[in-house]
């Protein structure tokens, strides 16, 4: 039995995360095992996981790297491809290690040429997230307009780049000191979400409300629903659980397969259409810095760690 590397969770018991040899997982047919070159951050990394699991258990759900062996059942898949993936709820362990086991069934993307590893892990999920997110907003005209409530980490940067691009007018809420950075992603209304009238500057800007929001952030959907036209959407990436009237709030259209806007998403990358911001790569030996960053939930874009 081979080992490796791994962040884990050691025990029922003892849940701090720590770094050690566990054995490098073996894959059934159905699976493919990825040598890990670099790991997209998420604030759930640390208590996403499956019910029934064997410690010490490597925790994380995204990731890319090389495929290492190939299941006897799949096709499509060779060794030596360049793959992002999310591993979810996976028993033989996350993504927080040298290798590890992804299902064929899982969210797999190729990894375009031209673009780094660093840069694939730091797709898959924001990106998957933000598309569902927008699917799940009614079809709105050229013209129109949305709000984005916590525009500058990972989902929001994509989110309001997104919606530029369907020809929408994107408002959204941030700190201050993120303002500069929300209009150079094509952001023409900012504001703060600590200014007790941000509502007002919204409704000032669009009277009749917005056609829909994002409220990105965790209990922003109330807070949304104030500058969303009688009638709109809000989509509550967080899952909110309010229902303040007037509006429809709805979660992510998580059946709607986004896998071909996922690869569009990464060719626009590589074609500088699309900024893929990352705030920092940080070594594998440091990823709990990386956590604690991102549990601030005052990252900006995307945190990575790099297993190179
Ligand atoms: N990341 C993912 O891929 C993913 C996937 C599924 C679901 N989610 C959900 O989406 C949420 C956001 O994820 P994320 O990675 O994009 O961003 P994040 O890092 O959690 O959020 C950063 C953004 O939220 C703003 N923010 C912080 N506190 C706020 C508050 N009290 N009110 C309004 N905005 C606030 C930050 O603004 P400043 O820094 O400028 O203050 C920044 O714009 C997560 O908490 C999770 O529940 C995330």
């Amino acid at each position: 039995m081979q080992n490796m590397t791994a962040l884990v969770i050691p025990s029922a018991h003892n849940q701090t995360i720590t770094l050690t040899q566990v054995a490098v997982p073996d894959i059934a047919a159905d699976e493919l095992l990825v040598q890990i070159k670099a790991v997209g951050v998420g604030i759930h990394d640390s208590s996403f996981l499956p019910q029934e699991l064997d410690y010490p258990y490597p925790i994380g759900i995204e990731a890319s790297g090389i495929v290492a062996e190939v299941g006897a059942e799949i096709t499509g898949y060779s060794l030596g491809d360049r793959i992002a993936f999310i591993s979810m709820m996976q028993p033989k362990g996350g993504v927080w290690a040298q290798y590890a086991a992804g299902r064929a069934d899982s969210l797999i993307l190729p990894i375009p040429e031209g673009m780094s590893f660093e840069q694939a892990a730091a797709v898959p999920v924001a990106g998957n997230s933000t598309l569902h997110a927008l699917h799940s907003l009614p079809t709105i005209d050229e013209g129109g307009s949305i709000f984005v409530a916590g525009a500058s980490g990972a989902i929001g940067t994509f989110a309001v780049q997104l919606a530029r691009a369907r020809g929408w007018q994107v408002a959204a809420s941030a700190s201050s000191s993120n303002h500069d950075y929300l209009r150079s992603l094509g952001v023409e209304l900012t504001v703060d979400y600590r200014d007790d009238n941000w509502p007002d500057h919204v409704r000032q800007w669009r009277p009749d409300g917005v056609d829909g929001a994002l409220a990105v952030q965790p209990h922003t959907t109330l807070g949304s629903a104030r500058v969303v036209k009688q009638g709109g959407t809000v989509v509550t990436v967080s899952g909110d659980r309010d229902n303040p009237p007037g509006v429809r709030v709805t979660g992510l259209s998580y059946h709607v397969d986004v896998g071909q806007e996922l690869i569009a998403l990464m060719a626009d990358i590589v074609a500088g259409d699309m900024q893929l911001v990352i705030e920092q790569v940080y070594p594998f030996t440091d990823a709990l810095s990386a956590l604690a960053k991102i549990q601030t939930r005052h990252a900006r874009g995307k945190s990575v760690l790099s297993l190179m």
